[in-house]
């Protein structure tokens, strides 16, 4: 067999075999009827066991340090005309929540990093008094990763050149939970054209992740109502992470 494709369907297969044969071993140790395993999706395990050959244009497949060299080489909107850098994101791996906000800011073209500028570190006050930082639990990535001129929201088609980048940095970081900031990321990735307020308060799903939605920090910082029912958001995570509150008023 030489195809790769055809590899990783024969581990698909071998995988949900095994389960298979771990239902008939119970079977006949335990001398009880068993229900049988049910269908499962193997695809992040046969992606790192067996990983598709790389091109330019594949993301699929990537591994972390492959994906990251090929962002700053992405020509597939025109949003590489004005970066000054690609913002690939950062923070700790592996995650127990990933935050996704829309795009890079001046700050964060310039330096090439993540959520440093005012909304970013606004938003670190968000997440400490849970036991949260992308040094040690967090990592931070946004829909697109150049700077639209002027912060303008990125349009469809950018940010559908940006998918597979940010599809695959979800499947690499393996959070437990995402958080997605502002109302570009929650229409990106849960494909809906409700608000903020709509969709937060309540769990989502992006390909079996578990997500929840809240105010884009930089929202927050031009509209003090939203704090609360940010803070509220921030329970609920915290709550979902089983992570107790530290000090604030709960
Ligand atoms: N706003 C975002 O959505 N992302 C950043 O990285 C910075 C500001």
């Amino acid at each position: 067999m030489s195809n790769i494709q055809e590899k990783r369907e024969a581990l698909g297969q071998g995988l949900q075999q095994f389960l298979t044969y771990c239902d008939q071993a119970e079977a006949l140790i335990t001398s009880k009827e068993v229900t049988p395993s049910p269908q499962m999706d193997f695809s992040s395990l046969i992606d790192e066991i067996l990983p598709l050959p790389l091109d330019k244009d594949a993301p699929e497949g990537a591994t972390m340090k492959q994906l990251q060299r090929m962002v700053p080489e992405c020509t597939r909107c025109p949003l590489c005309e004005t970066r000054t850098h690609t913002v690939f994101g950062e923070g700790a791996l592996p995650a127990r929540l990933l935050i996704i906000g829309e795009g890079p800011g001046s700050n964060e073209d310039a330096t090439g990093r993540a959520f440093v500028g005012k909304a970013g570190q606004y938003l670190d006050t968000w997440l400490a008094p849970v036991g949260l930082s992308r040094k040690t639990n967090v990592y931070l990535a946004n829909i697109v990763k150049c700077r639209p001129p002027e912060n303008r929201n990125p349009h469809t088609d950018e940010v559908f050149s940006c998918l597979p980048f940010v599809k695959r940095q979800i499947q690499l970081v393996k959070p437990e939970l995402i958080l997605l900031v502002g109302g570009v990321a929650s229409k990106a990735l849960l494909n809906t054209d409700e608000g903020v307020g709509k969709l937060r308060g309540r769990f989502h799903r992006y390909e079996g992740v578990p997500v929840l939605v809240t105010y884009h920090p930089a929202a927050v910082l031009r509209n003090e109502e939203l704090k609360r029912p940010v803070w509220e958001d921030i329970k609920k995570v915290a709550a979902f992470l089983n992570l107790t509150l530290q000090g604030k008023s709960k």
